[in-house]
């Protein structure tokens, strides 16, 4: 049988680590950032060193190919990875660990002398994290990029994708040229930290992922009256960002309790004009984060919220516009990938249990064009976006060789 090698795989995520490493530990490495462009060329340049044929398309996705050094439909491949962006402040394996796992399986597998009958190709989607549009690289691979909404993507602080793109030397413009060949992937497998805590409470190493949860988000808008926060009697203020808590907390609440235990909300990003403290508040924006694995749920607390929304703007007489920003629906993984994971595991004498994904993956995207899986590993305390994110050497290596036998399966 063979093995992926412990240590090469945790030099490596040493190594990319750096890219935008922060002094007390963590990263910050959004896509086509300067570190992140950096650890591009770093990974092109492992790929390389590992003996893989190395491209990359109109959407800055990297691969690396063993028996490929394209995708065509004549010869489909057995794709792996995940990404190198990182959300702000966030961890070293979140991304990094299925790109550099995929490799290390890939290379493991060239170095064994394996002879799979389809090539194996490792992938690094970009823009995983979404900071221009959520599974950016993933959606263009699919064929699931708007081309007319390329101009307007842009980062929550106003930058656009566009001008970020330029600056890594890449026209987005292109980027729906990415749109792999039909057929062109025979199956997807992607190793992730779980993110959470399931499976280090329940004591299990390896988790297969059988669905993952479906993201909305929309930016909510509060249009109340800027006044002087001294002179103006508070039953006569119109208080945009007051709307927009009261707000926030009520569909908090209205989540937890018509969402079932799977579906959750956040309020991540929060403006509030002019944000002067003499001024009262005469406009505020949210933007509203709501996830689920089930779509019939997602779909009718999203209708409720927006019903919420025009209620807190009626009563405290205010304007509120809802503006749609993404929108993923919830994926099934391909019974035939979580079967070849099940059977890896168990070749190791590994226990696993089956769960849904509480995290969107580029999975999702690829589960729309071949057979999609994913495996998990558990995260240290649950932890994830956060600089302490951690997993075990040990839960890491084996992942990693539960990915190199998953591929070698779906290759044949
Ligand atoms: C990806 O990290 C997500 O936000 O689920
Ligand atoms: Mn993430
Ligand atoms: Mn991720």
């Amino acid at each position: 049988m063979l093995s992926t090698s412990r240590a090469r795989l945790e030099s490596r995520i040493a190594a990319l680590a750096r890219f935008g490493a922060l002094p007390g530990g963590g990263v910050t490495r959004s896509c086509w950032s300067p570190p992140h462009e950096e650890a591009r060329a770093w990974l092109i340049a492992e790929m390389r060193a590992a003996g893989l044929k190395t491209w990359v398309d109109a959407a800055g996705n990297v691969f690396g190919g063993l028996g490929a050094d394209r995708l065509s439909a004549e010869r489909p491949v057995v794709l792996t990875g995940s990404h190198i962006d990182t959300v702000p402040e966030g961890g070293i394996l979140d991304g990094a660990l299925g790109v550099l796992a995929g490799l290390e399986a890939v290379q493991a597998a060239r170095e064994g002398g394996a002879a799979p009958a389809r090539p194996l190709v490792v992938v690094a989607w970009s823009d995983e994290e979404g900071r221009y549009g959520s599974l950016f690289g993933s959606r263009a691979f699919c064929g699931r990029l708007d081309a007319s909404a390329i101009p307007t993507m842009a980062a929550a602080d106003g930058e656009r994708l566009v001008d970020a793109m330029a600056r890594a030397g890449f026209d987005a413009l292109k980027a729906p040229g990415a749109a792999a060949p039909a057929g062109a992937v025979h199956a997807y497998v992607e190793l992730h930290i779980e993110q959470g805590a399931r499976l280090e409470e329940a004591g299990i190493p390896i988790g297969v992922v059988d669905s993952i949860v479906g993201v909305r988000r929309s930016r909510v808008v509060w249009r109340g009256q800027a006044d002087h926060a001294g002179t103006t009697p508070m039953a006569r203020r119109r208080d945009a960002f007051l709307a927009a808590a009261d707000y926030a907390l009520r569909a908090r609440d209205l989540v937890v309790e018509r969402g079932g235990e799977r579906s959750v909300t956040n309020f991540g990003v929060v403006n509030v004009h002019p944000g002067v403290s003499n001024i009262v508040p005469g406009r505020a924006e949210l933007v509203h984060e709501m996830r689920g694995p089930d779509a019939a749920t997602l779909e009718s607390l999203w209708n409720d919220c927006t019903a919420l929304a025009r209620q807190v703007a009626a009563a405290r007489d205010v304007g509120v516009e809802v503006r749609p920003l993404s929108a993923t629906t919830p994926a099934p993984c391909a019974e035939r990938v979580q079967q070849a994971v099940v059977k890896a595991a168990e070749g190791r004498g590994l226990a696993w249990q089956r769960m849904y994904s509480a995290a969107g993956h580029d999975a999702q995207n690829l589960a729309a064009v071949t057979e999609s899986g994913m495996l998990f590993i558990p995260s240290r305390g649950g932890r994830s976006h956060r600089v302490d994110e951690a997993s075990d050497g040990a839960a890491i290596e084996r992942g990693a060789n539960v990915l190199l036998d998953t591929l070698l399966a779906l290759a044949g």
